[in-house]
């Protein structure tokens, strides 16, 4: 193959074969075609597009462009969960335990993406002592045993995507649909589950805020996922504001933990368990959502699911002391409060901002050598359709550093609007979009 006539073909709006995405893959991984020639073809799909076949294809052939787990002979069945990504997501921390505890496989791989607060894998290092640095035997072997463990993506997985995502970023093709979804796709194809819910948020504080770009988002994953054989769904759930309380790293552990013991902030668990359901239908387990819904609210309040967050922070070396005494989590030295300017409803809290706020106070990383500072963040006491006082607390903040405090209490009394009217909460679920 003729790497030059592939990246015409491309450019001239042709689709490529599988075999064709497979030499140019291979070839981006193994070195042998340069840089600057998969630099013009991802630019060629940037401005040609790809069909859902040619998506799939290269879905495929970048999953299976290194390692990739076998869940196959799991004792239960084996799921995995997605979120396009949001202010104080706290979801997976909660959702990983409870699906377990419901008797599903959860082999959850997690990287350290960047961004305002940290990804499920740094939340979790705020718990002392705790490893996400698992071999793949250790990691396999602790699913098998539990039911659930976490891990870092280890380095020989999808090779592809880190390769293509490093060019991307420097080439500006990072916003092409196809990309990113083969780039999502790819591994959680790798990650080996055979049933997937995408958590694709919608509003200010997503990646793409508009309902139709995460429609359009939403429905391309699920299309592909359905074409490379998994039972798949997406619910596009609003990031307006932020979800629950917290926006931090340890933080949000206490407010997951605080959900596993049936006393977390009700979007949150409600959430929880309108993803798990998806899952738990897809396994055969439940013959209908409601049910499955209903069984999982079950698992937070009986100490099931709690139970299983237990397991997971002693098998993985972290100080179970926590999940009774939060204090041991990292503490922030000062806690300051942003009060209400005047009294009336909360129309308006943007989780963009918000994010940003938790961002300077050095809750997240804009640079992968960014240290995330555990402790600090943002307490988001109000939201959308409280009634407040003046004077009274909407939100406090969690600091170390003073050195960007003024900018970010700025930030935070900006995020609020506070009206005369009634203001209801957004639908936590916008949509669901099925297989
Ligand atoms: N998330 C990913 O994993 N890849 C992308 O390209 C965009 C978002
Ligand atoms: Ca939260």
């Amino acid at each position: 193959m003729n790497t030059v006539e592939l990246i015409r073909k491309k450019r001239d709006g042709g689709r490529l074969t599988l075999d064709e995405l497979k030499y140019l893959v291979t070839g981006a991984v193994s070195g042998t075609i340069p840089d600057y020639q998969i630099t013009a073809f991802l630019m060629a799909v940037y401005f040609q597009g790809m069909d859902d076949h040619e998506t799939a294809d290269l879905t495929d052939v970048m999953a299976h462009s290194g390692a990739m787990n076998d869940l196959s002979d799991m004792p239960g069945y084996p799921v995995d969960k997605h979120s396009t990504g949001g202010v104080g997501d706290t979801t997976s921390l909660v959702l990983i335990p409870l699906l377990a505890a419901a008797g599903l496989t959860v082999a959850k791989l997690s990287g350290r993406a960047l961004g305002h607060t940290g990804g499920t894998i740094d939340k979790l290092e705020s718990i002392p002592g705790f490893r996400t640095d698992l071999s793949r035997a250790e990691f396999l072997g602790l699913v098998r045993k539990n039911g659930l463990a976490l891990a870092d993506h280890t380095a020989d997985m999808v090779p592809a995507d880190r390769i293509l995502y490093e060019l991307r970023d420097v080439t500006a093709t990072v916003e092409s649909l196809p990309l990113i979804v083969s780039s999502i796709m790819s591994k959680k194809i790798a990650g080996g589950a055979k049933g997937i819910v995408l958590d694709v948020k919608t509003g200010a504080g997503a990646f793409l805020p508009e309902i139709e770009e995460s429609r359009e988002l939403a429905r391309a994953l699920v299309a592909i996922g359905v074409k490379l054989g998994r039972r798949i769904s997406a619910l596009i759930t609003d990031m307006s504001q932020p979800l629950g309380h917290m926006v931090g790293n340890a933080l949000e552990v206490k407010e997951a933990i605080d959900t596993l013991k049936g006393d977390g902030p009700q979007d949150l668990e409600d959430l929880c368990c309108a993803l798990g359901a998806e899952l738990l239908v897809f396994s055969g387990q439940d013959p209908d959502r409601d049910q499955a819904k209903k069984q999982l609210h079950g698992l937070l309040l009986d100490g099931s699911a709690l139970a299983k967050f237990r397991l997971l922070v002693e098998e993985q070396g972290g100080d179970v002391r926590v999940i009774d005494d939060p204090q041991i989590l990292p503490q922030a030295r000062e806690k300051i409060a942003i009060t209400a300017p005047r009294s009336g409803i909360v129309s308006e809290l943007n989780a963009l901002a918000i994010g940003k706020a938790a961002g300077i106070l050095g809750a997240g990383r804009m640079t992968m050598d960014d240290v995330i500072d555990p402790a600090v963040g943002i307490e988001v006491v109000r939201k959308i359709g409280d009634q407040v006082e003046i004077g009274e607390t909407l939100a406090v903040l969690h600091v170390n550093d003073n050195a960007n405090l003024p900018q970010a209490q700025e930030m935070v009394t900006a995020a609020y609007r506070i009206g005369d009217g009634p203001a209801a909460p957004p639908p936590l679920i916008h949509e669901r979009i099925g297989e």
